[in-house]
């Protein structure tokens, strides 16, 4: 069985005291849940002490992204160790906006993943089709090179830790979810390319989170379906009532 994660992204959303408020009003809301991981990306000034109002709560932190050189002459980025310091046990990569606005490719996504792995960082790897590869019937194919690109070189133990983001482009955002079955049929094809890239039992313990426009009425019927394993949700975790009702969906 795996177990549920619902991931809240804040994207470049909220000050270090708005984050720190978001938090406490999570922790109000949502209580304590030991049958469903529960996870905040807040940006990186936040981090450190977002990491302390978690503590206790039980509830996962990540960063939104890292460099994968561990430090030295980058200005301006951030490494593995650093956010791992800060108290981060994961860290998004790959995300859509990353590709779309700041140059990621899969070879930069190979790299960070790596990198975050090295650190004892979970990595979200995202991944998701434009509108117009989904409508010129090449989304399976998209998401293939993304994956295959992203793991590129990693082992079976390796997969393993890695969490997967399925993240339609036309969705994020726009308020236009995916349907669950058009969901469903993209992580069912990449639980199948993970049982490729490693193995069965490996492709079976593996979370794929949907991403997309999740919000309260939806989430129930996303989560229904079997190879759903939880959601990357951005505008509506910035809502605490929201994102409290998102995690205790129910499915
Ligand atoms: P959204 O964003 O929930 O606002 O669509 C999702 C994401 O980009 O992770």
């Amino acid at each position: 069985m795996r177990k549920p994660l619902l991931a809240g992204n804040w994207k470049m959303n909220c000050t270090i005291a708005e984050s720190q408020e978001l938090v406490r009003q999570l922790r109000d809301q949502i209580g304590a849940r030991d049958d469903r991981d529960v996870l905040v990306a807040p940006t990186y000034p936040a981090l450190a002490l977002v990491a302390k109002e978690l503590e206790g709560s039980g509830y996962l932190l990540a960063a939104q992204d890292l460099y994968w050189e561990d430090s030295g002459a980058y200005t301006g980025e951030v490494s593995g160790p650093m956010i791992a310091a800060a108290g981060c046990s994961h860290v998004i990569i790959g995300h859509s906006e990353r590709r779309q606005y700041f140059g990621e490719t899969e070879e930069t996504v190979s790299k960070k993943t790596q990198s975050a792995l090295r650190h004892g960082l979970g990595p979200i790897v995202c991944v998701g089709e434009t509108l117009d590869q989904r409508e010129a019937g090449d989304t399976l194919a998209v998401i293939e090179r993304q994956v295959r690109g992203g793991l590129d070189g990693l082992g079976s133990e390796e997969i393993g830790r890695l969490v997967l983001a399925y993240e339609p482009v036309w969705a994020i955002g726009t308020g236009k979810v995916a349907t669950p079955e058009q969901a469903e049929e993209v992580h069912a094809a990449i639980r199948g390319l993970v049982a490729k890239l490693a193995d069965d039992a490996t492709a079976e313990q593996c979370r794929i989170l949907y991403g997309g426009s999740v919000k309260p009425d939806n989430v129930d019927v996303l989560m229904s379906e079997p190879d759903i394993d939880g959601a990357l949700v951005g505008g509506a975790s910035l809502k605490a009532a929201d994102f409290a009702r998102i995690v205790a969906f129910q499915s």
